[in-house]
């Protein structure tokens, strides 16, 4: 099926360089043939995120999908999910879900020439390369005038100020100074890894009770709670520093089973308070995503 949508992928390529090879002879009096003097711009964004099955990630999605349209009205706006096992258990659902590489083929086939592919990962680990490899596959084919991949929320220095300052703004208001706000990242073997435990550094320098551990990588929860203990903490907030609120949050943050953090930390006699809420559920977190949407529109000249 794939391969069915590339060839239908390079034919719509091969239609669109008959096009403008033909466009100069057809530039007076051509409107009824149903094509403009010049080759028209098509823009399009296509949004890609790993993908979760939990109803509840729906939220997060669908704040980003209004935040995007609210940002580019009149520009169309098409999703697609990284993760094989995500859209198998959609598909059995009866929702389908393209992987990046079908949903560029077909914006392709629908003659799409612009096209900023945004990352909604939280750092520019292994499935932000992979995603990179597939943008970078469909470069080589030539098929879109220009195809641009926008950053994951955590790239730059400017990123993690931005992170520092929405994190601030979204705690509990009923946090106090001597509590811990304790994020859970994903974590992966990638060398990207490395942002988690940047990240806290940044956040101590603002507020020395604010932890960034993973559930995959480094820092992970055994170090977290060791931090905690020589603090003298007796309270956290666990929020999970992922887009969705899903399985991690759930189970491995703020399960019942002995090795969930809830459960670790409260065995350390720190009390916790999850806070089930993605990082697309705020705003804050969205408009860095939506943000690094502009600098791809701007490297295309739209
Ligand atoms: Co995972």
């Amino acid at each position: 099926m794939l391969q069915g949508k590339w060839l239908r992928g390079v034919v719509a390529l091969c239609t669109l360089m008959l096009v403008t090879v033909s466009v100069p002879g057809l530039a007076v009096g051509s409107e009824g043939h149903g094509h403009a003097g010049r080759a028209a711009h098509k823009v399009g964004i296509l949004l890609v995120a790993f993908g979760s099955s939990d109803a509840s990630a729906q939220v997060s999605f669908d704040t980003i999908d209004r935040k995007v349209a609210a940002a580019y009205p009149g520009t169309a706006v098409r999703w697609a999910y990284t993760s094989h096992i995500i859209r198998e258990k959609l598909a059995g659902q009866g929702k389908a879900l393209d992987s990046p590489a079908v949903a560029l083929a077909r914006m392709l086939d629908e003659r799409f020439t612009h096209v900023v592919v945004q990352s909604l990962h939280t750092i520019g680990g292994a499935e932000y390369h992979d995603l990179l490899r597939t943008v970078n596959g469909f470069k080589a084919m030539g098929g879109f005038a220009k195809l641009v991949l926008g950053d994951p929320l955590m790239a730059t220095q400017a990123d993690m100020a931005a992170i520092v300052a929405a994190i601030a703004g979204v705690i509990p208001k009923e946090r106090r100074k001597n509590e811990a706000v304790v994020l859970m990242g994903h974590g992966t073997h990638h060398p990207a890894n490395a942002f988690y435990a940047a990240l806290m550094f940044q956040l101590q320098l603002q507020d020395p009770n604010f932890f960034v551990g993973t559930v995959e990588g480094y820092p992970d929860v055994d170090l977290i709670k060791a931090q905690m203990r020589a603090k003298g903490i007796k309270k956290a907030y666990l929020m999970p520093f992922m887009s969705v609120a899903g399985d991690h949050a759930k189970n491995d943050m703020a399960g019942d089973q002995p090795e969930s953090w809830k459960s670790i930390f409260t065995n350390a006699g720190i009390q916790c308070v999850p806070v089930m809420k993605g990082t697309a559920e705020y705003d804050a977190f969205v408009d860095i995503w939506v943000g690094h949407i502009g600098n791809a529109m701007k490297a295309m000249g739209v």
